[in-house]
């Protein structure tokens, strides 16, 4: 087999790349090592940036999400009881983000690609790719277990944090910038009917909470947890009564209901510097990890995707290699600005094991100003709907 752009991961990064290199006549062929159903049924984000759904509908994927998406113009910050509201559209010269499952995009890309007659080879197992820094890549796998070979003029890394395209650039040729945090989230997704139109990031003595939504039927909320919080510790009762105390305020009720999916996820912030190595370009979580406190993983991912698309759009029509060289340098710059947002959104609103009295009277001072100050409200709204592409 040979493709022009051979893509590893089925994920927001590989079909994303896949959709938009189609769109300028680029072949490639993208790999998964799961099944279709698995991939379609991933629970995980729900934020979408101003530009990610802009994205949507100019690859023409938007129908559903103009639909079902649910428009956020703000977000409430809680502390100390009380609801404080950062109206994004006000700050941001009209802007909002969108609720819309990540798995639900994922469904939209992968129905587009499949009816472009575009292939996309499922459960493909044993991948591995060879030939990085020589003039033609390869990518080696088996599909029912028969071995096969894709040959390529680029490989597209989009095989997520846990990747195998990462792992086969040469150690010495990369350097890791990484920072793990000393909780997680626990979370769960439950037939409630969300008990506020819009998200809630609670700052509490007993930790963080979120409540977010998928549907006017479906609640999503978080709570931290332990990073080795054992789930089985975690009977329903004690989730709801949880959640009551860390979101409570005046006048306000949670709404409780039937829970259908939890889990718990560690945090992390984790960058690989350059995002290149030879033919291979990394883009997505297989790059770069940010905690989930700025729901910003799926939008850095289509970010990078987007410089990826640009820089091999002019490689084929012109010959030239000015842009896939500073691939790296161009997504390197939003990514460590989103990586100090996320950072700074979960320093904020967590509890850490060894912060003492004087630490959580700052975090209150820090919200009290964000909440009041319009410069501080504006700078979390411009970046949490997403900052502009270079
Ligand atoms: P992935 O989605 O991980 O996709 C990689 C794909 O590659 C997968 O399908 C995987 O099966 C496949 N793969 C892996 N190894 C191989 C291999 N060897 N061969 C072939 N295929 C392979 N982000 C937000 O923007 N907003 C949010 O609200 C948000 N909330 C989150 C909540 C949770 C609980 C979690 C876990 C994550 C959240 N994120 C959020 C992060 C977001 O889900 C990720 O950043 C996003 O999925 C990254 O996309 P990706 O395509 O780079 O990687
Ligand atoms: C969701 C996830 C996040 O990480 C976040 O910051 C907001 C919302 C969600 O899954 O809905």
């Amino acid at each position: 087999m040979k493709t022009q752009v051979g893509i590893i991961g089925a994920g927001p990064a590989g079909l994303f790349l896949a959709l938009l290199l189609q769109r300028l006549g680029i072949e490639s062929v993208v790999l998964e090592a799961h099944t279709r159903n698995y991939v379609e049924e991933r629970v995980r984000a729900g934020v979408l940036e101003y530009g990610t759904v802009e994205l949507m509908h100019e690859l023409g994927v938007g129908e559903r999400l103009r639909r079902q998406g649910l428009e956020h113009g703000g977000i409430e910050l809680r502390f100390g009881g009380a609801g404080h509201r950062i109206d994004f559209r006000e700050l941001t010269g009209g802007k909002c983000v969108t609720i819309y499952a990540q798995h639900e995009v994922i469904k939209d890309l992968i129905a587009a690609r499949l009816a472009a007659n575009r292939p996309i080879l499922f459960a493909a197992e044993n991948v591995s790719v060879h030939g990085l820094d020589g003039e033609r890549p390869t990518i080696q796998f088996q599909m029912n277990g028969a071995p096969e070979k894709l040959e390529c003029d680029f490989v597209a890394g989009c095989d997520g944090f846990h990747g195998v395209c990462r792992p086969s650039i040469p150690a010495n040729a990369l350097t890791i910038y990484d920072r793990e945090y000393p909780f997680g989230w626990l979370g769960i997704l439950a037939q409630a009917p969300p008990s506020s139109h819009e998200l809630i990031y609670a700052y509490h003595e007993r930790g963080f909470a979120l409540l977010s939504m998928r549907s006017p039927e479906i609640s999503r909320l978080y709570l931290q947890c332990e990073p080795d919080e054992h789930i089985a510790g975690w009977p329903d009762e004690r989730i709801w009564e949880e959640l009551h105390k860390r979101l409570a305020a005046d006048g306000w009720k949670l709404t409780e209901g039937a829970i259908m999916q939890k889990g718990v996820t560690g945090m992390r912030s984790f960058v690989t510097e350059p995002m290149q190595f030879g033919k291979l370009f990394l883009a997505g979580d297989a790059a770069h990890i940010v905690p989930p406190t700025g729901a910003k993983g799926l939008n850095l991912a289509v970010a990078d995707v987007r410089v990826l698309s640009r820089a091999l759009g002019e490689f084929y029509a012109s010959g030239k290699t000015g842009l896939l060289a500073r691939y790296s340098d161009i997504c390197l710059r939003r990514v460590w600005k989103v990586q100090r947002f996320s950072w700074w959104m979960t320093s904020l609103l967590h509890r850490f094991p060894d912060g003492n009295p004087f630490d959580r009277r700052r975090q209150l001072a820090e919200l009290d100003y964000v909440t009041s100050s319009r410069a501080a409200a504006q700078t979390l709204a411009e970046n949490y709907v997403g900052l502009p592409m270079e």
